[in-house]
């Protein structure tokens, strides 16, 4: 009897043992959308495999991790239609599948766009420019059979992306040229009339310099001023260990909410690379020589660049957790540091290290960091 009862009482604190090692053990890896559960929805952007469920440790990041999901290419317009097939609408169905089957915020990105659009929608058959009316009607038609196709499915929709120039300018591209400067408003009352309940945003990058956001006020301003739907302001986060400035980005955050929409940081990715950009200039010249040497990593990433990656996240995330109240979501461009566009943009071919998994699907310091913030702010 008295065996019995000691051989209860050694499977209970075993058991007790075990869950507590268990329990420690989750601690350590909390999935991002609870951490931030009480600030904004927290996602990644995803391809058709992942949305098949190829890789099994990809899918358990995409599930376990986040709440939202954006597909990286396969809402683009040169995705969906072609001009010797129309539209197909198969790998688009399945992100969308994926989103609903796991109850994701889901996210169209996007509907008008200067790249990714078969040049044929800007042409006359003789391959001259069209005229504003038809390309009206085409942007028209396309809007309202990608929104309607998913009504009240796809949650949110980047209705124009990268519309407005590095002074705040709208840029010069086909859209602006054939149809005018109000191809921005035509594009969201659009989205607006196929899907009412939709929220309806503008994304671009740089969106945290000022010569920039004081065009993007403009355009939220302009719309709103003509009764036109806009939720948020898309911050491509593209970013690096030196840009953006972090004062720069919370005055922008700031700015942007003040005009009665709410912020999100819609491709988020941080390159352990150096800024081409901001060292060349626009010197063609420099930029070649500076491709040489600019796989710097190829073999693994150092423990210290892990530390400063991790570093700049945290300073990052700092920002968004502290403006919580005015951002609603932040989207990772990407799942795995192995599948990121980064590796091969600006310069094809390397091997960066931008997410928070690494290339096992294993949590970097940078995940950890991002963690803490929240976890750390008592
Ligand atoms: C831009 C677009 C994205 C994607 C990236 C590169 O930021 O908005 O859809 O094409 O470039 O991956």
């Amino acid at each position: 009897m008295k065996i019995k009862k000691l051989t209860i009482n050694v499977i209970a604190a075993l058991v007790i043992f075990s869950v507590s090692v268990f329990a420690a053990g989750c601690d350590t890896q909390p999935a991002l959308k609870d951490v931030y559960a009480k600030d904004f929805l927290i996602g990644c952007a995803v391809n058709y495999d992942q949305t098949c469920e190829m890789v099994p440790c990809e899918t358990a990041i995409i599930t376990g991790q986040f709440n939202t999901i954006t597909p990286e290419n396969l809402l683009k317009w040169e995705k969906l239609y072609s001009d010797a097939n129309g539209y197909n609408f198969d790998k688009a169905d399945k992100f969308v599948e994926f989103g609903q089957k796991n109850k994701m915020f889901i996210v169209g990105h996007t509907l008008v766009w200067q790249h990714q659009t078969p040049m044929s929608i800007f042409q006359n058959a003789d391959g001259n420019d069209t005229d504003r009316k038809t390309l009206l009607a085409r942007m028209k038609e396309h809007i309202f059979t990608v929104v309607g196709r998913y009504k009240g499915k796809v949650n949110g929709w980047d209705v124009v992306n990268e519309a407005l120039d590095a002074d705040g300018n709208i840029r010069k591209t086909k859209w602006s040229e054939i149809i005018g400067d109000d191809y921005i408003e035509k594009a969201f009352e659009y989205a607006h009339e196929a899907d009412p309940d939709a929220e309806l945003y503008y994304n671009d990058f740089d969106m945290w310099k000022p010569s920039k956001y004081a065009g993007v006020i403009r355009l939220i301003r302009g719309l709103k001023t003509k009764g036109i739907r806009i939720d948020s302001v898309g911050m491509q986060g593209h970013w690096g260990f030196d840009y953006p400035f972090d004062e720069e980005l919370e005055a922008a955050i700031l700015v942007y909410s003040q005009t009665g929409v709410k912020v999100m940081v819609t491709e988020l990715d941080i390159s352990v690379l150096p800024n081409l950009f901001a060292n060349t200039g626009a010197d063609i010249a420099a930029m070649r020589e500076m491709r040489e040497g600019y796989n710097l990593y190829p073999d693994g990433l150092p423990d210290e660049i892990q530390q400063k990656q991790a570093k700049r996240y945290a300073e990052l995330f700092s920002i968004f957790h502290r403006h919580a109240d005015r951002i609603s979501r932040i989207t990772f461009w990407g799942v795995q540091d192995g599948n990121s566009w980064r590796n091969n943009w600006p310069v094809r071919g390397c091997t960066d290290y931008p997410l928070l998994f690494d290339r096992d699907c294993k949590p970097k310091p940078a995940f950890d960091a991002v963690v803490k913030v929240v976890k750390c702010d008592k």
